[in-house]
């Protein structure tokens, strides 16, 4: 794992064609921190996805990126993948393992690790995500969001020096919404990782992302630290909406939508 003070990612210049539609232009990011958790958020369709491939290296992408200093794009497949953990928005249909096997697989797959290891430590990242329970059943038996928090267990359990998580809360019910965004966190912290994701609830943004970066149509509206970027003008730019912006007495942020922007109703 990359673990050094300067760790960050770099993303300049990045562009993503779908044969001959343009879907991201030419988008550069300030550096974005080991450490932090910054949060990707746009309305339907802005390229959030496209991006987050596109910094994987699962969709070709014009533009420089770099993890601790080095480009990503001179890596080959496997230790690209060993860089960055990514788990996509719609999850590969799951096989008929159980859900340790799987976790297994995940850790051991681009490095030799000895059985009995990769089963202490799949054994540990269920427990910490809370689903330790799961652990002898079968992949093809869970809910949706049982094989969401699976897919997250076998991102952290390889070790990453970056996470990419598309959509990581979105079959999570509340509780598990926040623990996710919890581990996620103090992993992130504890690991000194780069971590990316993307949300659409923009309060559980606000209140657990250290940074967030707003995009629109492919390109980057806003970027840096959540209160310092979090607008009324900022929003009604990447969604439309009219909002207003509040903390409430323990000093959280929250959003309420006032209306939708053109609608006069
Ligand atoms: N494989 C593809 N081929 C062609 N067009 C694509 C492909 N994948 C995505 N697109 C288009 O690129 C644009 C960006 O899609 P993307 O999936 O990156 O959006 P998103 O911000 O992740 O949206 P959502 O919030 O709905 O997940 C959309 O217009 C989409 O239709
Ligand atoms: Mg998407």
């Amino acid at each position: 794992m990359v673990n050094c003070p300067t760790h960050q990612l770099e993303v300049e210049g990045i562009s993503v064609h779908y044969g001959r539609r343009q879907v991201l232009h030419n988008m550069t990011f300030a550096p974005m921190r080991a450490g932090r958790v910054t949060a990707l958020l746009g309305p339907n369709g802005s390229g959030k996805s496209t991006l987050m491939r596109g910094i994987a290296g699962l969709t070709r992408a014009e533009g420089h990126i770099r993890l601790a200093g080095q480009d990503l794009s001179k890596l080959g497949v496997g230790e690209r993948a060993r860089l960055a953990a990514y788990l996509p928005q719609s999850l590969p249909p799951a096989v008929h393992l159980q859900v340790i096997e799987a976790v297994m697989v995940a850790r051991r797959a681009g490095e030799a690790v000895s059985a009995e290891c990769a089963l202490r430590e799949s054994t540990d990242v269920l427990e910490e995500l809370g689903i330790g329970q799961l652990a002898l059943r079968y992949m093809d038996e869970l809910s949706g969001g049982q094989r969401q928090m699976v897919g997250l267990a076998q991102a952290l359990v390889r070790r990453p020096a970056m996470l990419l998580l598309d959509e990581p809360l979105s079959a999570l019910d509340l509780r598990y919404q926040f623990a996710v965004m919890d581990v996620v966190r103090r992993e992130t912290r504890k690991r000194h990782i780069v971590t990316l994701l993307v949300v659409h609830d923009l309060n559980i943004a606000l209140q657990r992302a250290h940074d967030v970066v707003y995009m629109r149509d492919g390109q980057l509206v806003a970027q840096g630290a959540v209160m310092a970027v979090t607008t009324p003008a900022v929003l009604a730019k990447v969604y439309g909406v009219q909002t207003r912006l509040e903390v409430c007495p323990r000093g959280l942020p929250h959003v309420l939508v006032d209306g939708i922007m053109g609608d006069s109703a």
